[in-house]
């Protein structure tokens, strides 16, 4: 799939975008080792979170939808049944990292897999300390998929401290430790999202969280059953930066999106833009389970910032849209302390620095970030030809920052979209941006 899209003026109206991805994928996991039946409103119908209703309808689990709700009903921790057949995740690395923790304490062998783009993404980084845990989990030799999860006696807790920032590991050991013996206790040192402990609390499973000033730590024990539980999904905020991002580059614009996540471990993002002078404002907070709010920007004159590296961890999946604002700035942006961005579903720090070389900006790459040399706010991009290399946010990212090109602009290879906002060109065309399938 090719998108065309057109230089920007005038970007008004308001939008609700779709359910937050990170979360939907927790909720079809939990509700499905909960004994009984827990509706989930707000799921998002991508292609990510799709992939983890099969694998789990797959071993057993009944999920139908009802009314524009997702009903699952769950078997209980120790219900799941033989697959029989490879586990297919797709894209997505949160599904395969996650049911991980999942599958290591089951009774039967699974073989994970993935599409080419999840099969060159690191798994020793849950395979470690899953195998401390007593977990028997093998991959390729590159330390890739597909994983096997062979059945185990029992697992024990583990003591760890996350050597990288990852909400991912951290939820594979937290699924891993609703079934090991003794209290699992997991630090991390960067707070990443907080998803997982969110949801656990919501479907009361005790977890203990304690803070010092240098690190989370997470205590969590065995746990017998689950209580289902109904869940009500918030917009996803990495969805709803696109549409910041256009808002504040694109001339005469103010965009209202409705009912976004603004998780504290989330909006990193919105931090850095308020911090280069963005006119961002939350209006209706509303405290659930995940803190949420509706977002109204206006079309802003930014500057070029030294990202603070605390920020980055949470605002890992707007990177893309970052680089966008960074490039349209006036100043110098230096982004340090990002080399996770190598790891997604494209190399971000490569693949960005070729969208942004493609749109005639200067940068300087580096092993784990990037300085961009913005060209203010009368500066406009070229017109190109951009490769996304199929990874949904340079896919969306490049799009709107074609709002500022100087004529046409064609984003190749965008499918993958489909993964996170099914309806993202939909959306687009509601707020007045000139966008075309090709
Ligand atoms: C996610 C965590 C992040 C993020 C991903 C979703 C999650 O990955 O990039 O899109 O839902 O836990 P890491 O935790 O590996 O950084």
């Amino acid at each position: 799939m090719q998108l065309k899209i057109q230089k920007g003026n005038g970007l008004e109206g308001e939008i609700t975008v779709p359910g937050d991805k990170s979360i939907s994928h927790r909720s079809i996991m939990i509700a499905s080792l909960a004994d009984g039946k827990s509706e989930i409103s707000g799921f998002l119908e991508g292609e990510d979170c799709l992939a983890t209703i099969k694998v789990f309808q797959k071993m057993g689990i009944d999920i139908s939808r009802q009314r524009g709700v997702l009903v699952v009903d769950g078997k209980g921790l120790k219900g799941l049944q033989d697959p029989s057949s490879d586990l297919d995740f797709g894209n997505s690395g949160t599904s395969v990292r996650l049911c991980s923790g999942v599958l290591a304490a089951q009774e039967f062998s699974s073989i994970l897999i993935g599409d080419k783009s999840l099969s060159s993404r690191p798994m020793k980084r849950i395979i470690d300390p899953l195998s401390l845990m007593g977990a028997n989990v093998s991959s390729s030799e590159g330390g890739t998929l597909p994983l096997k999860i062979e059945p185990v006696d029992f697992l024990r807790s583990v003591k760890y401290s996350l050597p990288m920032a990852s909400a991912q590991v951290k939820s594979c050991l937290l699924f891993a430790s609703l079934y090991s013996q003794g209290v699992a206790e997991i630090e991390e040192k960067v707070t990443t999202r907080d998803h997982t402990e969110r949801m656990f609390e919501q479907f009361n499973i005790p977890l203990e969280v304690s803070r010092s000033k240098a690190a989370k730590l997470i205590k969590l024990k065995e746990v017998d059953t689950i209580k289902p539980t109904n869940i009500n999904i918030c917009g996803d905020f990495s969805s709803a930066s696109f549409f910041i991002l256009a808002a504040l580059i694109t001339p005469n614009s103010e965009l209202l999106l409705r009912n976004v996540g603004v998780n504290p471990t989330r909006i990193g993002f919105l931090h850095a833009l308020r911090h280069m002078g963005a006119n961002i404002e939350l209006v209706d907070q509303r405290d659930s389970f995940e803190p949420t709010a509706d977002i109204v920007v206006k079309t802003s004159d930014l500057k070029g910032i030294t990202l603070n590296k605390n920020l980055v961890a949470n605002m890992i999946d707007e990177m893309p849209a970052f680089f966008i604002a960074a490039s349209l700035a006036e100043g110098t942006t230096k982004v340090k302390d990002a080399q996770e961005l190598r790891t997604k579903e494209s190399d971000r720090l490569q693949v960005m620095s070729e969208v942004l070389e493609s749109f005639g900006v200067k940068f300087r790459l580096e092993d784990d970030g990037i300085i961009i040399n913005g060209l203010g706010k009368s500066g406009n991009f070229k017109s190109a030809e951009i490769n996304s290399q199929g990874d949904h946010r340079i896919a969306m990212a490049s799009s709107i920052g074609s709002l500022r090109a100087d004529g046409e602009t064609t984003i190749l290879d965008c499918l993958n979209i489909n993964t996170s906002f099914p309806n993202f060109v939909d959306a687009c065309k509601e707020v007045g941006i000139n966008i075309e399938i090709a």
